[in-house]
């Protein structure tokens, strides 16, 4: 059997700390969130926050907020809008990603468990590291690319039956769940873009202005790039607005085949 050395500081710590709920609360949930600051050498631990649910708002992002105000004011943690528009606040919530502002405690296990998004590194406790994220991001040039001059020189106009081939793509708010719970990409996210940044490369090769098509896939045609997608599924099955990059991957995937017929 393959035997792994773990990087330096990657164990949990057991002991973590414990932070009561105020006396005579009767309506208490135990939240065990990941707690990991590199800068004070030490290893990763799972601290507990009791929390009082009569005085908390449904989602677990309101618990987090609570607990940074009441109990710790060092939990790090992300988030923007609270209404699952951002993608900030992505994290792994009961085994499983997904967007904490959007996840009601009510649909959480009895004891939850919060850590960071899996495979990325941790900046510090909930907040990963989305530098290789957003540049893959970047390689994928996100933006509308034309040769030709718009007609009479206005905007570029679609039919509704084109624009409607954008649905299911524009939505996605690149919060990473998907990438994040995809195998492929936990061992090679160094080569493989992974389902969120194959579900924005083929947004672009879906909209009917841009005129880059071919030289996006040959971008996109490569065994790492794009085909180390071995259609698992994870990322459609996580997706927390709904979004199916699988089926986009396999879009790319045809396109591909289909220009050398
Ligand atoms: S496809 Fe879904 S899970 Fe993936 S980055 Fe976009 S919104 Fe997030
Ligand atoms: S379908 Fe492809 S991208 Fe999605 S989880 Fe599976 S291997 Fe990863
Ligand atoms: S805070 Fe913006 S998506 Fe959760």
């Amino acid at each position: 059997m393959a035997e792994f050395t773990l990087p330096k500081n990657s164990k949990i710590n057991s002991k973590g700390k414990t932070n009561k709920a105020p006396a005579g609360a009767t309506n208490v949930k135990s939240f065990k969130v990941y707690r990991y600051d590199p800068d004070s050498g030490e290893n990763p631990r799972y601290d507990t926050f009791e929390v009082d649910l009569d005085t908390c708002g449904p989602m677990v992002l309101d618990a987090l907020i609570k607990m940074k105000n009441e109990q710790d004011p060092s939990l790090t943690f992300r988030r923007s809008c609270r209404e699952g528009i951002c993608g900030s606040c992505s994290m792994n919530i009961d085994g499983r990603n997904t967007l904490a502002c959007t996840h009601a405690i009510e649909d959480c296990n009895k004891d939850v468990q919060i850590t960071p998004l899996p495979h990325m590194e941790v900046i510090k406790d909930l907040v990963p590291d989305f530098t290789h994220f957003y540049a893959q991001y970047a390689s994928i040039k996100p933006w509308l690319q034309t040769v030709t001059p718009p007609p009479s020189g206005k905007e570029r106009l679609q039919s509704p039956d084109d624009r409607a081939k954008l649905d299911g793509l524009y939505e996605c708010i690149l919060c990473a769940c998907c990438s994040t719970s995809c195998p492929s990409y936990w061992w090679n996210s160094d080569k493989f873009l992974g389902p969120a940044i194959l579900l924005q490369a083929y947004r672009w090769l879906a909209d009917s202005r841009d005129e880059m098509t071919g030289e996006r896939l040959d971008e996109l045609e490569d065994p790492f790039r794009l085909y180390r997608c071995h259609t698992i599924m994870n990322c459609s099955n996580v997706c927390p607005k709904g979004l199916s990059p699988a089926r986009a991957i396999a879009e790319v995937k045809k396109m591909v085949v289909e220009r050398q017929l």
